[in-house]
C-alpha cells in the first residue's frame, strides 16, 4: 500500500476565503482540501491533508512523514520565510518535498522572497491559487513514481 502525500498547511491558512481573497481568493481551505484530494485520487493516491498555526506542530507532522508519508506538498506561510526548525526537519525527513504558495510570492513583498523551505525543495510552485495544489499533487505523482522530473534539478 503507497503511502499518503502529506500535504502540509502553516499559519493563517486555516482562514482562506475570508484572509486577503483578493491575494488568496475565494476558496475555503475545505474547497481546496478537496480539489487535492479529488486531483490525488484520480492518480491512484492517497492524500493527507493538514494545516497547522503552530511551527512546532508543523515541525513534529513533517518528522512523521518520515515514516509515515511517500512525500511533503507544503504550504508553510509565513514560516517559510523565517522557519529554520522546518528546514531542518524537511532535511531530517529524506522525503521529496514540493514547497507550494498560493499567491506568487516573487510579485510581493521582498521579505517574501526568502524561503527556508527552498533548499530542501525539488520545485516550488506559486501563483496559481488552489489550482497550486492540483499541479503540486501531479508533480509528486511523477516524483514517486520515479518518473523523470529529476532531469530538472539544477
Ligand atoms: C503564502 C505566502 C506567504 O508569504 C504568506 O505568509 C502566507 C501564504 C501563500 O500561500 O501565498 O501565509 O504561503
Amino acid at each position: 500500500m503507497v503511502k499518503p502525500i502529506f500535504v502540509l498547511n502553516g499559519p493563517n491558512l486555516n482562514l482562506l476565503g475570508v484572509r486577503e481573497p483578493s491575494i488568496y481568493g475565494a476558496e475555503t481551505l475545505a474547497d481546496v482540501r478537496r480539489r487535492t484530494e479529488s486531483r490525488a485520487r484520480t492518480l491512484g493516491l492517497g492524500v493527507d491533508f493538514r494545516q497547522s498555526n503552530s511551527e512546532g506542530e508543523l515541525v513534529n507532522w513533517i518528522q512523521e512523514a518520515r515514516e509515515g508519508a511517500c512525500g511533503i506538498i507544503l504550504n508553510a506561510g509565513a514560516y517559510t520565510h523565517t522557519s529554520v526548525a522546518i528546514l531542518d526537519a524537511l532535511n531530517a525527513a529524506e522525503r521529496p518535498v514540493i514547497e507550494l504558495h498560493l499567491s506568487n510570492v516573487f510579485r510581493r513583498e521582498a521579505f517574501r522572497h526568502h524561503s527556508y523551505v527552498s533548499p530542501a525543495a525539488q520545485g516550488v510552485i506559486c501563483g496559481f491559487g488552489g489550482k497550486g495544489y492540483e499541479l503540486a499533487i501531479e508533480a509528486m505523482a511523477d516524483i514517486v513514481a520515479d518518473k523523470p522530473v529529476k532531469a530538472a534539478k539544477g
